[in-house]
Protein backbone atom coordinates (compact mmCIF):
# COMPACT_ATOMS: atom_id res chain seq x y z
CA UNK A 1 0.00 0.00 0.00
CA UNK A 2 1.63 3.50 -1.02
CA UNK A 3 2.74 5.03 2.01
CA UNK A 4 2.78 9.29 2.09
CA UNK A 5 6.02 11.07 1.07
CA UNK A 6 8.34 12.10 3.99
CA UNK A 7 8.23 15.23 2.59
CA UNK A 8 4.75 15.34 2.66
CA UNK A 9 4.41 14.13 6.23
CA UNK A 10 6.84 16.89 7.15
CA UNK A 11 4.93 19.63 5.71
CA UNK A 12 2.37 21.82 7.13
CA UNK A 13 -0.64 18.90 6.12
CA UNK A 14 1.36 16.21 6.95
CA UNK A 15 1.95 17.80 10.72
CA UNK A 16 -1.09 19.33 10.79
CA UNK A 17 -2.80 15.80 10.29
CA UNK A 18 -0.60 14.07 12.69
CA UNK A 19 -0.91 16.55 15.50
CA UNK A 20 -4.57 15.31 15.02
CA UNK A 21 -4.91 12.12 15.05
CA UNK A 22 -2.20 11.79 17.73
CA UNK A 23 -3.70 14.45 20.39
CA UNK A 24 -7.41 13.35 19.02
CA UNK A 25 -8.38 16.61 19.45
CA UNK A 26 -8.49 19.61 17.15
CA UNK A 27 -7.89 23.16 16.81
CA UNK A 28 -11.61 25.69 16.76
CA UNK A 29 -11.75 28.92 15.66
CA UNK A 30 -12.46 30.52 18.54
CA UNK A 31 -9.27 29.19 19.94
CA UNK A 32 -9.94 26.14 21.64
CA UNK A 33 -9.89 22.55 20.29
CA UNK A 34 -12.24 20.13 20.57
CA UNK A 35 -12.29 16.19 21.31
CA UNK A 36 -12.23 14.46 17.41
CA UNK A 37 -12.07 11.02 18.84
CA UNK A 38 -15.67 9.73 18.64
CA UNK A 39 -16.15 10.98 14.86
CA UNK A 40 -12.83 11.50 13.33
CA UNK A 41 -11.23 8.60 11.02
CA UNK A 42 -8.68 6.56 13.01
CA UNK A 43 -4.93 6.68 11.72
CA UNK A 44 -5.25 3.30 9.65
CA UNK A 45 -8.28 4.12 8.74
CA UNK A 46 -6.89 7.58 7.14
CA UNK A 47 -3.81 6.05 5.84
CA UNK A 48 -6.36 3.40 4.22
CA UNK A 49 -8.55 6.20 2.81
CA UNK A 50 -5.48 8.25 1.37
CA UNK A 51 -3.89 4.88 -0.18
CA UNK A 52 -7.08 4.98 -2.50
CA UNK A 53 -6.63 8.20 -2.78
CA UNK A 54 -3.12 8.02 -3.96
CA UNK A 55 -3.77 5.21 -6.24
CA UNK A 56 -6.80 6.59 -7.94
CA UNK A 57 -5.09 10.09 -8.27
CA UNK A 58 -8.18 11.99 -9.16
CA UNK A 59 -8.41 15.23 -10.34
CA UNK A 60 -11.21 16.54 -8.00
CA UNK A 61 -12.59 14.77 -4.85
CA UNK A 62 -15.95 15.21 -3.46
CA UNK A 63 -16.61 14.70 0.44
CA UNK A 64 -19.55 14.45 1.69
CA UNK A 65 -18.83 15.06 6.08
CA UNK A 66 -15.71 17.12 6.70
CA UNK A 67 -15.91 17.23 10.41
CA UNK A 68 -12.69 18.41 11.81
CA UNK A 69 -11.23 17.68 8.47
CA UNK A 70 -9.12 14.24 9.24
CA UNK A 71 -10.64 12.76 6.02
CA UNK A 72 -9.94 15.90 4.08
CA UNK A 73 -6.34 15.93 5.07
CA UNK A 74 -5.40 12.46 4.65
CA UNK A 75 -6.59 12.59 1.01
CA UNK A 76 -5.41 15.85 -0.23
CA UNK A 77 -2.09 14.70 1.46
CA UNK A 78 -2.23 11.46 -0.88
CA UNK A 79 -3.35 13.38 -3.90
CA UNK A 80 -1.06 16.25 -4.16
CA UNK A 81 -2.43 17.21 -7.41
CA UNK A 82 -6.18 17.05 -6.32
CA UNK A 83 -8.96 19.53 -5.60
CA UNK A 84 -11.52 19.08 -3.23
CA UNK A 85 -15.02 20.09 -2.55
CA UNK A 86 -16.16 18.97 0.68
CA UNK A 87 -19.45 19.55 2.86
CA UNK A 88 -20.65 20.22 6.12
CA UNK A 89 -23.42 21.91 7.65
CA UNK A 90 -22.07 21.54 10.97
CA UNK A 91 -18.81 23.18 10.17
CA UNK A 92 -19.65 26.36 12.44
CA UNK A 93 -22.01 24.92 15.02
CA UNK A 94 -21.06 21.61 16.24
CA UNK A 95 -17.52 21.88 14.64
CA UNK A 96 -16.56 24.98 15.58
CA UNK A 97 -14.82 25.89 12.10
CA UNK A 98 -12.63 22.71 13.67
CA UNK A 99 -12.23 21.72 9.64
CA UNK A 100 -11.60 25.08 8.15
CA UNK A 101 -9.08 25.46 11.11
CA UNK A 102 -7.61 22.60 9.94
CA UNK A 103 -7.23 22.96 6.04
CA UNK A 104 -5.92 26.46 6.99
CA UNK A 105 -3.32 25.26 9.19
CA UNK A 106 -2.34 22.48 6.36
CA UNK A 107 -1.87 25.33 4.00
CA UNK A 108 -4.61 23.77 1.37
CA UNK A 109 -7.32 26.99 1.41
CA UNK A 110 -6.55 27.33 -2.20
CA UNK A 111 -7.14 23.77 -3.26
CA UNK A 112 -9.98 23.21 -1.04
CA UNK A 113 -14.12 24.31 -1.18
CA UNK A 114 -15.59 23.68 1.94
CA UNK A 115 -19.50 24.33 1.86
CA UNK A 116 -21.15 24.88 5.12
CA UNK A 117 -24.11 22.97 3.70
CA UNK A 118 -26.23 19.52 3.67
CA UNK A 119 -25.29 16.90 0.81
CA UNK A 120 -28.88 17.51 -0.61
CA UNK A 121 -28.27 20.72 -0.95
CA UNK A 122 -24.58 20.79 -1.88
CA UNK A 123 -24.43 17.59 -4.23
CA UNK A 124 -27.48 19.25 -7.05
CA UNK A 125 -25.30 22.85 -6.58
CA UNK A 126 -22.61 20.68 -7.41
CA UNK A 127 -24.35 18.53 -10.59
CA UNK A 128 -25.86 22.01 -11.71
CA UNK A 129 -21.99 23.95 -12.02
CA UNK A 130 -20.81 21.17 -14.58
CA UNK A 131 -18.25 19.42 -11.59
CA UNK A 132 -16.69 16.13 -12.56
CA UNK A 133 -14.90 14.31 -9.74
CA UNK A 134 -12.98 10.56 -10.14
CA UNK A 135 -13.21 9.81 -6.04
CA UNK A 136 -16.06 10.56 -3.84
CA UNK A 137 -16.05 10.19 0.17
CA UNK A 138 -19.22 9.31 2.19
CA UNK A 139 -19.51 10.01 5.72
CA UNK A 140 -22.16 12.24 6.57
CA UNK A 141 -25.53 10.86 7.94
CA UNK A 142 -25.30 7.32 7.71
CA UNK A 143 -29.18 6.56 7.11
CA UNK A 144 -30.10 4.36 3.85
CA UNK A 145 -32.08 7.20 2.10
CA UNK A 146 -29.22 9.92 2.43
CA UNK A 147 -26.45 7.32 1.86
CA UNK A 148 -28.49 6.42 -1.46
CA UNK A 149 -29.47 10.08 -2.06
CA UNK A 150 -25.40 11.08 -2.30
CA UNK A 151 -24.35 8.15 -4.08
CA UNK A 152 -27.07 8.46 -6.90
CA UNK A 153 -26.41 12.71 -6.99
CA UNK A 154 -22.40 12.08 -6.95
CA UNK A 155 -22.79 9.08 -9.84
CA UNK A 156 -23.69 12.42 -11.42
CA UNK A 157 -20.52 13.70 -11.42
CA UNK A 158 -18.50 10.80 -11.41
CA UNK A 159 -16.12 9.50 -14.15
CA UNK A 160 -16.73 5.98 -15.28
CA UNK A 161 -13.18 4.40 -13.39
CA UNK A 162 -14.02 6.53 -10.47
CA UNK A 163 -14.58 5.15 -7.02
CA UNK A 164 -16.83 6.10 -4.46
CA UNK A 165 -15.78 5.05 -0.83
CA UNK A 166 -17.86 4.51 2.12
CA UNK A 167 -17.43 4.35 6.02
CA UNK A 168 -18.71 2.91 8.49
CA UNK A 169 -19.84 -0.42 7.11
CA UNK A 170 -20.48 -2.19 10.57
CA UNK A 171 -23.85 -0.32 10.50
CA UNK A 172 -27.20 -2.12 8.72
CA UNK A 173 -28.14 1.13 6.50
CA UNK A 174 -24.54 0.91 4.83
CA UNK A 175 -24.72 -3.20 4.59
CA UNK A 176 -27.76 -2.57 3.02
CA UNK A 177 -26.69 0.36 1.02
CA UNK A 178 -23.64 -1.43 -0.46
CA UNK A 179 -25.68 -4.56 -1.09
CA UNK A 180 -28.37 -2.70 -3.25
CA UNK A 181 -25.68 -0.55 -5.04
CA UNK A 182 -23.68 -3.74 -6.12
CA UNK A 183 -26.19 -5.60 -7.29
CA UNK A 184 -28.26 -3.01 -9.11
CA UNK A 185 -26.20 -0.36 -10.26
CA UNK A 186 -22.72 -0.56 -12.59
CA UNK A 187 -20.35 -0.84 -9.64
CA UNK A 188 -18.10 -3.25 -8.06
CA UNK A 189 -15.74 -3.34 -5.25
CA UNK A 190 -12.07 -3.00 -4.94
CA UNK A 191 -9.07 -3.01 -3.27
CA UNK A 192 -5.89 -1.92 -3.75
CA UNK A 193 -2.59 -4.50 -4.73
CA UNK A 194 0.97 -3.59 -5.36
CA UNK A 195 -1.07 0.26 -5.84
CA UNK A 196 -3.10 -0.32 -7.95
CA UNK A 197 -7.26 -1.02 -7.52
CA UNK A 198 -8.02 -4.39 -7.83
CA UNK A 199 -11.35 -6.03 -8.26
CA UNK A 200 -10.00 -8.83 -5.44
CA UNK A 201 -10.57 -9.13 -2.17
CA UNK A 202 -8.11 -7.86 0.53
CA UNK A 203 -5.19 -10.36 0.57
CA UNK A 204 -4.33 -11.24 4.52
CA UNK A 205 -1.20 -8.92 4.09
CA UNK A 206 1.01 -8.87 7.53
CA UNK A 207 1.17 -4.65 6.79
CA UNK A 208 -2.57 -4.46 6.42
CA UNK A 209 -3.27 -6.44 10.03
CA UNK A 210 -6.28 -7.32 11.18
CA UNK A 211 -9.55 -6.44 9.14
CA UNK A 212 -12.37 -4.85 10.87
CA UNK A 213 -15.73 -6.05 9.49
CA UNK A 214 -18.42 -5.96 12.35
CA UNK A 215 -21.65 -8.38 10.97
CA UNK A 216 -24.90 -8.18 12.46
CA UNK A 217 -28.59 -9.84 12.70
CA UNK A 218 -29.84 -8.13 10.09
CA UNK A 219 -26.81 -8.03 7.55
CA UNK A 220 -27.75 -9.11 4.15
CA UNK A 221 -26.50 -12.33 2.83
CA UNK A 222 -25.15 -11.24 -0.43
CA UNK A 223 -23.18 -8.57 2.48
CA UNK A 224 -21.96 -10.94 4.22
CA UNK A 225 -20.13 -13.26 1.39
CA UNK A 226 -19.43 -10.70 -1.66
CA UNK A 227 -18.92 -7.73 0.39
CA UNK A 228 -17.38 -8.43 3.00
CA UNK A 229 -13.72 -9.34 1.77
CA UNK A 230 -13.34 -6.02 0.33
CA UNK A 231 -13.98 -3.86 3.81
CA UNK A 232 -11.28 -2.43 5.87
CA UNK A 233 -11.30 -0.52 8.36
CA UNK A 234 -15.31 -0.46 8.40
CA UNK A 235 -14.38 0.95 4.68
CA UNK A 236 -15.61 -0.03 0.90
CA UNK A 237 -14.72 0.98 -2.04
CA UNK A 238 -16.81 0.90 -5.03
CA UNK A 239 -15.52 1.26 -8.60
CA UNK A 240 -17.84 2.99 -11.41
CA UNK A 241 -17.47 0.11 -14.32
CA UNK A 242 -20.42 1.99 -16.39
CA UNK A 243 -23.22 4.31 -16.78
CA UNK A 244 -26.68 3.44 -15.48
CA UNK A 245 -28.12 1.99 -18.46
CA UNK A 246 -31.07 -0.16 -16.47
CA UNK A 247 -34.81 -0.18 -18.16
CA UNK A 248 -37.46 2.11 -15.75
CA UNK A 249 -38.65 -1.10 -13.85
CA UNK A 250 -35.50 -2.81 -13.31
CA UNK A 251 -34.82 -4.14 -9.79
CA UNK A 252 -32.58 -6.51 -8.30
CA UNK A 253 -32.94 -8.23 -5.23
CA UNK A 254 -29.89 -7.62 -2.98
CA UNK A 255 -30.70 -9.40 0.43
CA UNK A 256 -30.54 -12.71 -1.19
CA UNK A 257 -28.09 -15.68 -0.73
CA UNK A 258 -24.87 -14.52 -3.01
C1 LIG B 1 -18.54 10.89 11.07
S1 LIG B 1 -18.49 12.60 10.79
C2 LIG B 1 -17.29 12.72 9.49
C3 LIG B 1 -15.87 12.48 9.96
C4 LIG B 1 -14.85 12.95 8.97
N1 LIG B 1 -14.97 12.28 7.71
C5 LIG B 1 -13.45 12.80 9.55
O1 LIG B 1 -12.73 11.86 9.19
O2 LIG B 1 -13.05 13.61 10.38
C6 LIG B 1 -19.98 12.90 9.94
C7 LIG B 1 -20.15 14.35 9.50
O3 LIG B 1 -21.24 14.44 8.59
C8 LIG B 1 -21.85 15.67 8.76
N2 LIG B 1 -23.20 15.63 8.21
C9 LIG B 1 -24.36 15.29 8.83
N3 LIG B 1 -25.39 15.37 7.97
C10 LIG B 1 -24.88 15.77 6.79
C11 LIG B 1 -25.45 16.05 5.51
N4 LIG B 1 -26.77 15.92 5.28
N5 LIG B 1 -24.63 16.44 4.52
C12 LIG B 1 -23.30 16.56 4.73
N6 LIG B 1 -22.70 16.30 5.93
C13 LIG B 1 -23.48 15.91 6.93
C14 LIG B 1 -21.82 15.90 10.27
O4 LIG B 1 -21.92 17.26 10.59
C15 LIG B 1 -20.47 15.30 10.64
O5 LIG B 1 -19.50 16.30 10.67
Amino acid sequence: MPEATTDARSSALGITLDEMLESGRAPTTDGNAIDITRFALSRAAADLLGAFAGACGPDRIVEVGCASGVSTLAMAQAAPESSLIVMDPKQDSHWKGAGRTAIERAGIGSRVDLRHERSDEALPDLIAEGTRTQFAFIDGWHMLDYVMMEALLVDRMLDVGGLILLHDLWMPALQQFASFWTTNRAYEPVTIRSGEIVNEPWQPEPEIGQREVLLCATTPELFRTELVPFVDRSILALRKTGEDERPWDAFEEYTRLA
